[in-house]
């Protein structure tokens, strides 16, 4: 997601804090900014694009000077990615400036509240409304620190934060919740940032901050409070990381960073749309009148999106009870869809730019359908031209196989089938309770299931050598056996198929012979005695089958040659969880096979072409 750098010392801070940011650049982001205290006010300057216009328009940061200073590289949430919504933020009156990553979600609410103590906005942000809230409290207590813990106790969400104000020069306040933030310890300097390669240059001595840890740098020191203003002493540990594998967080590729960073992707995409209870999803255009006249729905996309629209299809149909087809989008527009007023197509796309399935947007949206997407990227193309759009906040993602866009797609997609469901009168209060607490532990349950993934290296240490591979499940398993087989051809070369478990006696099966794998997903228990009769089939004719269940109570039940449990969870959570082994058995097999994992022969991250 974003970047955060942060400096005091006795260096100049502008050309130091832009090469912070240069080092975070692989954290994907769609404009930059910086703000330098000097002489009791704050100096800023903010470039949407690439980090270097912003290098060009402050001369390589030499036309600020001041030797304390935030700077930040933003991928947008709120907002479009201009230069009016790029951070640094500046309070009226210009007191605080302010970085910031994460969601503010009560932001409106804040806003208000400020516009009616003569507050006024210049960006569509909610950390804009941080930093006058900030503000705010400063001119009431002028103590930096009380003023942003007083800020602090009205933001629900997630933050990380740096914090200058123009009348202190020599210290600034950074300040943490659910995203992360480190401080790094030089000799008469110190330094925040959002992550370690910011920082290798200047200092390998690292301090972690905590959950809702505030802390008070100085150019000579740094003070730790936590969120009950006591101080906290903490040892700062040494980083031996080189600066390449800093990029990737300690991990070998992106794609298992990437895997890793799922929980949090999850709840970022959870967590806003909660709201006292209910699934609030805050669709601009599309009504609940127009909801409830729906009378088809289209989910139309390309690739693992596709996969996503798959598991959606069967959440919608159960819970909003709304005939669903799944089309591919570069098929879509050659079907001629039975599309009206009363029919809603849901677009499907991490990079919002896929041309199939922009052009499938647009071929809907001819046709006369509501269109409502659900994208990664804000303000891209697909965003931009649909009627509604409701983001997956999954952070920018590198590795060209998809897995934290995918995740959050899939809860996304089942909360709009709860949302469905109730505005059309088939979820009622109880059931929606029960479904919402069901997705609100699915980060925790996928941290389970990414503790130990000594199992999953040795099945693929046995499947490396493999020529072919078949994945097979029923209803969402099926979905998911489709996702599980395109992962791993896509970064193994391992051919792959995947099934329905119940079609494999129609052709597939010929293919099947002593030492063939299967893998079978059975996650969903009321098929799950069908699934064990595919796996005899299978067993029968030789083959070696990893069987994914779900619940204790079934282990030892699949009959396969290896069973990988998962936490037992609600029908609606089980997908979610299913496919992190299915990406994590995908990346070691191709790992043994010392193959090009983030960036697959042939592939491409976002396909541009028809
Ligand atoms: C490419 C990517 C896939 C992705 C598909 C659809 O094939 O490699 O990971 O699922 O495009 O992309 P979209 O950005 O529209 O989700």
């Amino acid at each position: 997601m974003c970047g955060i750098v942060g400096y005091i010392g006795g260096k100049a801070a502008a050309p130091l804090l832009l090469d912070g940011l240069k080092k975070l650049e692989y954290r994907g982001y769609d404009s930059a900014g910086i703000a330098v205290v000097n002489n009791g006010s704050i100096h800023a300057a903010k470039e949407r694009g690439r980090l270097s216009a912003l290098c060009s328009l402050t001369g390589d940061g030499k036309s600020i000077s001041g030797h304390l200073g935030i700077g930040h590289t933003r991928w947008a949430t709120h907002g479009e990615p201009n230069h009016v919504n790029a951070h640094p933020h500046i309070s009226i009156g210009g007191m605080v400036a302010l970085v910031h990553n994460g969601i503010i979600e009560n932001y409106s609410e804040l806003k208000q509240f400020l516009i009616k103590n003569g507050y006024s906005f210049v960006s569509e942000t909610d950390s804009e409304v941080a930093a006058q809230l900030i503000d705010y409290y400063y001119k009431r207590q002028h103590d930096p620190v009380e003023a942003v813990r007083l800020a602090e106790k009205r933001f629900a969400g997630s933050y990380a934060m740096g914090i200058v104000f123009a009348d202190r020069e020599d210290e600034f306040i950074a300040l943490r919740k659910d995203s992360p933030l480190i401080i790094g310890l030089g000799e008469g300097e110190n330094f925040i940032a959002s992550d370690v390669p910011a920082l290798l240059k200047h200092t390998r001595r690292i301090i972690r901050l905590g959950e809702r840890e505030l802390a008070v740098i100085r150019k000579d020191g740094v003070t730790i409070f936590d969120k009950d203003s006591n101080t906290v002493k903490r040892e700062p540990v040494m980083v031996t990381w080189d600066a390449d594998s800093a990029e990737k967080g300690g991990y070998d590729h992106f794609m298992l960073k990437e895997i890793m960073e799922q929980p949090d992707a999850v709840r970022r995409t959870i967590a806003p749309r909660i709201q006292h209870g209910r699934v609030e999803l805050g669709l601009k255009r599309i009504t609940e009148a127009a909801i409830r006249s729906i009378e088809r729905v289209y989910i139309v996309a390309c690739g693992s999106s596709y996969h996503a629209g798959m598991v959606a299809r069967y959440a919608i149909e159960k819970y909003a009870r709304i005939p669903v087809t799944c089309e591919l989008a570069s098929e879509f527009r050659y079907i001629e869809p039975m599309i009206g007023s009363n029919t809603l197509v849901i677009i499907i796309s991490q990079s919002g730019e896929t041309l199939d399935t922009l052009f499938a947007l647009r071929e809907a949206k001819k046709r006369g359908a509501h269109v409502l997407s659900i994208v990664n990227v804000v303000g891209s193309s697909i965003a931009a031209e649909s009627e509604d759009v409701l983001y997956t906040w999954a952070g920018p993602e590198i590795a060209v196989a998809t897995t934290k866009a995918y995740s959050t797609q899939l809860v996304l997609m089942e909360l709009l089938a709860v949302y469905l469901g109730r505005v059309r009168g088939h979820v009622d209060e109880r059931l929606e309770g029960e479904l919402i607490s069901a997705l609100s532990e699915l980060p925790s349950i996928i941290e389970k299931l990414l503790e130990d993934q000594a199992g999953l290296k040795a099945l693929a240490a046995e499947s490396y050598m493999q020529r072919d591979i078949f994945f097979m499940g029923r209803n969402i398993d099926y979905a998911l056996a489709l996702e599980g087989s395109l992962k791993l051809k896509e970064i193994s070369y391992i051919h792959s198929e995947a099934y329905a478990a119940g079609e494999l006696k129609h052709g597939t099966i010929s293919l099947i012979v002593p030492g063939t794998s299967v893998v079978a997903i059975c996650t969903y228990a009321p098929l799950l005695d069908k699934m064990v009769s595919n796996i005899r089939e299978v067993k029968a004719r030789g083959a070696s089958v990893i069987a994914i269940a779900a619940g204790e109570e079934h282990r030892g039940k699949t009959g396969a040659n290896h069973e990988i449990i998962l936490p037992g969870c609600a029908d609606i959570a089980l997908p979610c969880a299913s496919v992190v082994p299915l990406q994590l058995f995908a990346y070691y097999t191709a790992l043994m096979k010392g193959c090009d994992i983030d960036k697959p022969r042939n592939l491409a991250k976002s396909v541009t072409v028809e």
